[in-house]
């Protein structure tokens, strides 16, 4: 009996944590700044002013208490934002860190966001929910208000720890490894990742740390600025996935930072800069650098399924501040869901904030009320879309995305079954179309997830796409695929949980939906292809 409780409580602890790359694969992500997300109750929520840079009150606890609004938008994992020690001297000339990036020792949690019991608790609490939580981990610096900083405080202690004080010389690789990010405000130690006590000692700590909290992933704070052969062994240690932050919108350089020589995954720089290229409001409207930038990654990336794609975090500006028609955010915000890579949305993105750089992008979310916006349930549709496709037959999370088209005013991309037809005219109505020739035959229905909309495909496997009531994203999914979904008035599968169950995915029979919309799509059938409105 004990040997089978024992039992029991291992593989359950080896499920709750280490989860590998492969399984981060199918997930979807909300990024958090634990003290922006929310507030304990009692908390005067009109005393946050971004500009102030500091504290603003939330913390682990305030995360735990409100992680209904992230599941039920359709998120199977968080990333929270560091969880050690920070700088705890006179406020800087860039305010307080209450973001967590100020390092001071690594191995000391941030009492600032609660205690160890209130992570595990939130740990807990996320599993519960059969969701991931990812950290934000810190290795490549720690902070100080000069370059010959006090070193009793930080976890190491030796000059020899640090590599000597220089600026960064972005044009030199050597430069951004070893010397020290921030600047002459702020600095920012550059530990010496090459020294052995340090490779070790920072192995043992993130081994200890994600076993101590049940951590299923690690964001990796300034990769590209430690020297790459440090990463194999230090997520070796961790045993679990790693997405690294590399600054670097070239498809070629960033390819380099994937892969068994250096890191499971990054986020995906080259596909945010040519969605802000294609899709922003104003801007560029160039979608052929999307185009691009697909036809680059499937080239040259080791495994692009695993890219952290993503339209905002907390070194960008918001998507809003960069454009400012809502229809490009939901186009934009579709290419990120329903292409090859794990979508990651950034707390508030759902909220439409426009804050610009470092510190306005990091509004508290509490004004906004949590409310169910039009984004957040353009984002929930497209969760529960994938998340529906993950766990059905076709393999779709495997299936290379591919495009299928680029005109000047839009683009259709195919991953599996699902046909996105995404455009970047913003809101006004406008005579223009977009043509798209697919696989599929004459007649064939599919379903536009968005609108609920049944279309059926014209001759020659054409989807003509208008735009007379302005630039919706279009999402077209077999619409016998749906049966299960839960999308669309099709009925929710009546799940058991099974592994057997899960793996079935196959349409059942027709449900009193279908019938009823067999109708409306006689009736279009006639149109031959449908005129979007
Ligand atoms: C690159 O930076 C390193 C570290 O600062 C320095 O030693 C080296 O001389 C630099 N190389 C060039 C070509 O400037
Ligand atoms: C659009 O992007 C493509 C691919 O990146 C590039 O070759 C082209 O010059 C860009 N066009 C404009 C007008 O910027
Ligand atoms: C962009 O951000 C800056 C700084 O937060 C702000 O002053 C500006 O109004 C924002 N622009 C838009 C379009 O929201
Ligand atoms: C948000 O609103 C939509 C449309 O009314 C509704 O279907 C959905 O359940 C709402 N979501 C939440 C979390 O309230
Ligand atoms: C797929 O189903 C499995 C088994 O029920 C579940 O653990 C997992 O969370 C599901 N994945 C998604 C993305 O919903
Ligand atoms: C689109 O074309 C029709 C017919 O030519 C015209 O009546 C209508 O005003 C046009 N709409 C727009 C938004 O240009
Ligand atoms: C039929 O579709 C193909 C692409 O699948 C396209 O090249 C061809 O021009 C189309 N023919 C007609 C008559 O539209
Ligand atoms: C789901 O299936 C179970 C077992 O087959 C059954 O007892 C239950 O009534 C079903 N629920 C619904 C809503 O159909």
């Amino acid at each position: 009996m004990a040997l089978i409780q024992l039992f029991l409580l291992f593989s359950v602890a080896r499920a709750a944590f280490a989860a590998t790359a492969e399984e981060w694969r199918g997930r979807s992500i909300y990024q958090i700044i634990v003290d922006r997300f929310a507030l304990p109750d009692g908390a005067d929520p009109n005393a946050c002013d971004t500009s102030k840079q500091t504290w603003c009150g939330g913390n682990w606890k305030t995360i735990k208490d409100n992680l209904d609004y992230i599941q039920d938008a359709g998120f199977t994992a968080i990333w929270i934002s560091p969880i050690s020690q920070n700088y705890q001297g006179e406020r800087t000339p860039y305010g307080d860190p209450y973001h967590g990036y100020w390092i001071q020792d690594a191995s000391k949690l941030n009492e600032k966001f609660g205690t160890a019991d209130d992570l595990k608790a939130l740990s807990d609490e996320v599993h519960r929910r059969g969701m991931y939580l990812m950290v934000d981990v810190v290795v490549n610096n720690v902070m100080a208000l000069s370059n010959t900083p006090d070193l009793s405080k930080f976890l190491f202690k030796e000059q020899s720890q640090y590599h000597p004080y220089c600026p960064v010389d972005y044009s030199n690789i050597t430069s951004e490894q070893n010397c020290w990010l921030g600047d002459t405000n702020v600095y920012l130690p550059d530990v010496n990742t090459q020294d052995s006590t340090v490779v070790s000692t920072y192995q043992d700590w993130v081994k200890n740390m994600v076993q101590t909290y049940n951590i299923d992933g690690l964001r990796i704070d300034a990769a590209k600025h430690v020297n790459t052969d440090f990463w194999p062994k230090f997520c070796g240690a961790a045993g679990v996935f790693c997405i690294g932050e590399v600054y670097e919108t070239s498809v070629d350089n960033a390819a380099q930072y994937q892969g068994e020589q250096a890191l499971d995954s990054i986020l995906n720089y080259p596909l945010y800069a040519a969605l802000t290229n294609g899709f922003a409001i104003p801007g560029p409207l160039n979608l052929s650098a999307i185009a691009d930038t697909m036809a680059q990654s499937k080239q040259k990336f080791k495994d692009p399924g695993l890219l952290g794609n993503f339209l905002e975090n907390q070194d960008v500006p918001r998507w809003g501040n960069l454009s400012v028609d809502p229809q490009s955010l939901y186009n934009a915000m579709a290419f990120t869901f329903m292409s090859d890579g794990i979508p990651i949305v950034y707390y508030g993105q759902e909220q439409y904030f426009s804050g610009g750089n470092d510190p306005y992008n990091r509004e508290p979310l509490w004004p906004s009320k949590y409310q169910n916006t039009t984004a957040y349930q353009i984002m929930s549709t497209l969760n529960k879309l994938r998340n529906f496709l993950i766990n059905g037959t076709d393999d779709w999370l495997h299936s290379p995305a591919q495009l299928l088209t680029t005109t000047p005013h839009g683009l259709s991309v195919m991953k599996g079954n699902v046909i996105s037809i995404l455009t970047n005219i913003g809101s006004p109505p406008a005579n223009l179309s977009v043509a798209v020739y697919t696989p599929f035959e004459n007649n064939f229905a599919t379903t536009d997830v968005l609108s609920c909309r049944q279309w059926a495909v014209g001759s020659n496997g054409t989807v003509d796409v208008e735009y007379t009531r302005g630039g919706q994203p279009v999402v077209l999914v077999p619409s016998s695929q749906l049966e299960g979904s839960g999308l669309c008035g099709y009925a929710v599968k009546n799940s058991t949980k099974s592994a057997a169950s899960m793996a079935s995915g196959a349409p059942s029979g027709l449900s009193r939906y279908d019938a009823m919309m067999t109708s409306a799509l006689l009736i279009l059938l006639t149109l031959g292809s449908f005129v979007f409105n």
